[in-house]
């Protein structure tokens, strides 16, 4: 395999509470552009619903919508600052054939933001241009979460992200 497939980390941070991962989707999302496409993974329980909620806040998103997990919608669209937030929880989906039907190839070039949970269980979809995010537990740190931040190089992500390390974030 080429060596210009392979992911790099552009950023790794450590969260310490719920609050600084929500801290942290509120400044993620205010770097996002129309046509962004983000892989929220991690356990049950990471934190990529209440990440979520963050990049909504970060892409003004109405502050009253709900956003809770799409696991039983599995699609949640939202007006925002760059046109649609699409929020997609795949958990549920059982086989690719399916996201023909959700529509989710057309969700993914309507412009907007995307962002997917779950979307690693459907790897080949993924675009050479999403951003994965990654949470993780810590083991006997009920409360923290490690954060990594996954792309493809070269493909614009890394002069936006390194925007988010400068405000002091890592
Ligand atoms: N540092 C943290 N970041 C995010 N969530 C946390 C953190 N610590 C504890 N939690 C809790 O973990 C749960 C994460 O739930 P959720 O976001 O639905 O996970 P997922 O969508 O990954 O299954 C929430 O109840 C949240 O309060
Ligand atoms: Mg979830």
């Amino acid at each position: 395999m080429s060596t210009e497939l392979e992911p790099i980390l552009v950023l790794s941070t450590d969260l310490p509470d719920p609050e600084a991962t929500h801290r942290f989707g509120v400044e993620l999302g205010r770097i996002l552009l129309s046509g962004d496409t983000l892989a929220l993974i991690g356990p049950l329980g990471a934190g990529k619903t209440h990440l979520a909620r963050g990049l909504a806040a970060g892409l003004e998103v109405d502050p009253d919508a709900c956003l809770t997990s799409p696991t039983f919608t599995l699609m949640a669209q939202f007006p925002c600052r760059e046109g649609i937030f699409y929020h997609l929880d795949l958990y549920r989906l059982g086989h690719e054939s399916a996201l023909w039907e959700l529509g989710f190839f057309d969700v993914l070039h309507a412009g907007g933001v995307v962002a997917v949970e779950w979307w690693d269980n459907f790897l080949d979809t993924l675009l050479p241009s999403t951003l994965v995010v990654r949470l993780d537990l810590v083991p006997e740190r009920p409360e923290a979460r490690t954060l990594g931040i996954w792309t493809l190089p070269a493909d614009g992500w890394e002069e936006r992200v390194r925007r988010l390390r400068a405000l002091g974030l890592r």
